[in-house]
């Protein structure tokens, strides 16, 4: 197996994490990752915040029942459309699903725990409020990253059960 696929299948939600403190250059290289994802028309419709501020974190955790993994976390990357950019929504949020696995994919194959927090965007609105991202911008996810304490493992459907059809 190559080293893309084991990280791919090595990769779990991890939402348990050690104190120790996440550098920037490590956070920018998951956000670089994340540029480096494919979009439609190549419009790369994603826009990042970076949280690492106490009370920000506070403020965020209270909007989602997930709250204690982005007060435990070393740091958060709320993942954001920019409307603007956007030309088809449904591609546009696609694209930015992308631009989310390959963080999750940097921050696992450089050691990291990560997880996908969506659950927040049930209160999108007042989450996008507290970031001050502004009426361009519409929030699609947090992902809250830190050193593991944990090693979870997870389930996948088999694959038979998931091909449809061979034509
Ligand atoms: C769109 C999306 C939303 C998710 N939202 C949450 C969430 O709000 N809270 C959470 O703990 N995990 C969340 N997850 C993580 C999933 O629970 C996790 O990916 C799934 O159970 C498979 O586990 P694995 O990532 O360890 O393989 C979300 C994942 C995705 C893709």
């Amino acid at each position: 197996m190559n080293d893309t696929i084991s990280t791919i299948k090595s990769r779990r939600s991890v939402r348990k994490f050690s104190p120790g403190e996440i550098q920037d250059a490590l956070i920018y290289s998951i956000l670089e990752a994340g540029r480096w994802a494919p979009s439609g028309l190549n419009n790369q419709p994603w826009r990042f915040c970076v949280i690492r501020d106490r009370k920000m974190r506070e403020s965020l955790a209270a909007l989602t029942e997930y709250g204690g993994i982005i007060l435990s976390c070393s740091a958060c990357i709320a993942v954001l459309y920019h409307k603007p950019s956007g030309y088809n929504r449904d591609k546009d949020i696609m694209s930015i699903g992308a631009c989310i696995q390959n963080m999750l994919l940097a921050a696992a194959s450089n050691g990291m725990g990560a997880v996908w927090l969506g659950e927040i965007l049930n209160r999108k609105n007042e989450a996008g409020h507290l970031l001050d991202a502004g009426e361009d911008c519409e929030l699609m996810a947090v992902i809250a990253m830190g050193w593991p304490d944990e090693s979870p493992v997870s389930e996948r459907i088999p694959l038979e059960n998931l091909v449809l059809k061979k034509l």
